[in-house]
């Protein structure tokens, strides 16, 4: 599915590149001065205290937002403005920090809808409903019904999301996002408001996505354990600015971090 000009990249290349990002409302600046890369296959966490500018920070990498200054170049393609559209079929597909489904649908629905995108290519056979349009639909519901099967959540297939409980309604999720097929998926707080139980089932749910799909992640995430578990490489924001980046154990031990999250716990 890749466009005839764009590059292929083999694991450990750079993917994404956030080069002197800065993204002001108004008079708050969300995010200032950021650069940073995420690599083909790797498990990218962002994290930092409340208001840091991490959601902002996805927004741009999808096109909701666009940077007031700066660029970011995914699989070699550098742009000031992207839309969101563009974005998903460039291969990049995401989940939001506050669940964002179609609540009266079925989780089967939902999933289906994350194929929307890539059904549009074939719109004008699919409004013939006849020859490749059969043909795509059939292959759609396949990728569908592996990846319910895949997150385990069969026996909801049917059920409306708006009557799941908030762990599965995640999963549903992700579900939605996987249905793209996405070469870069970047989930927002994932686990948040989970059990533990529902949360190391999310964490094995990405690790499984980035290894048997080979799928980069770019990963917020307040838990501080999932995140040295799960992550290649950390960035750390705080106030809009990026004040750490490296490995997990090199982050625990960097003062500035420590810092930054007792500040804000006292
Ligand atoms: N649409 C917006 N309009 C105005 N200000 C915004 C908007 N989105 C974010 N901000 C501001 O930008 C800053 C960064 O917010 P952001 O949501 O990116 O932080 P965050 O790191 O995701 O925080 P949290 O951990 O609470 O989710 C905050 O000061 C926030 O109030
Ligand atoms: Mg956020």
């Amino acid at each position: 599915m890749r466009a005839p000009d764009t590059p292929i990249l083999a694991k450990g290349d750079v993917l994404l590149a956030v080069e002197n990002v800065s993204l002001s409302f108004g008079g708050v600046k969300a995010l200032t001065d950021v650069s940073f890369d995420i690599r083909k296959g790797e498990i990218r966490a962002i994290i930092g205290p409340n208001g840091a500018g991490k959601t902002s920070m996805l927004n741009c990498i999808n096109g909701f937002y666009h940077p007031t200054e700066g660029r970011i170049t995914f699989k070699g393609a550098t742009r000031r403005r992207m839309r969101p559209y563009e974005a998903a079929r460039g291969g990049i597909a995401r989940t939001f920090q506050n669940v964002a489904l179609f609540k009266g649908m079925t989780t089967l629905d939902n999933i289906m809808a994350g194929r929307s995108l890539k059904m549009r290519r074939g719109f004008f056979w699919q409004a013939l409903r006849q020859g490749p349009a059969l043909q795509e639909e059939v292959e759609h519901r396949r990728v569908v019904e592996d990846i319910i099967d895949f997150l385990e959540i069969q026996a909801i297939r049917k059920v409306p999301v708006g009557k799941l409980p908030y762990g599965l309604q995640k999963r549903v999720e992700l579900g939605r996002a996987l249905a793209m097929e996405p070469e870069l998926l970047l989930l927002d707080e994932p686990m948040a408001g989970m059990n533990l139980e529902e949360k190391e089932d999310m964490s094995r749910f990405i690790l499984d996505v980035n290894q048997q799909f080979g799928t980069t992640i770019a990963l917020i995430e307040h838990d501080m354990g999932v995140v040295m578990d799960l992550s290649d490489r950390v960035v750390v924001l705080e106030y809009g600015r990026k004040i750490a980046d490296g490995k997990p154990e090199e982050i625990k031990r960097d003062q500035r971090v420590i810092d930054a999250y007792l500040g804000v716990a006292h």
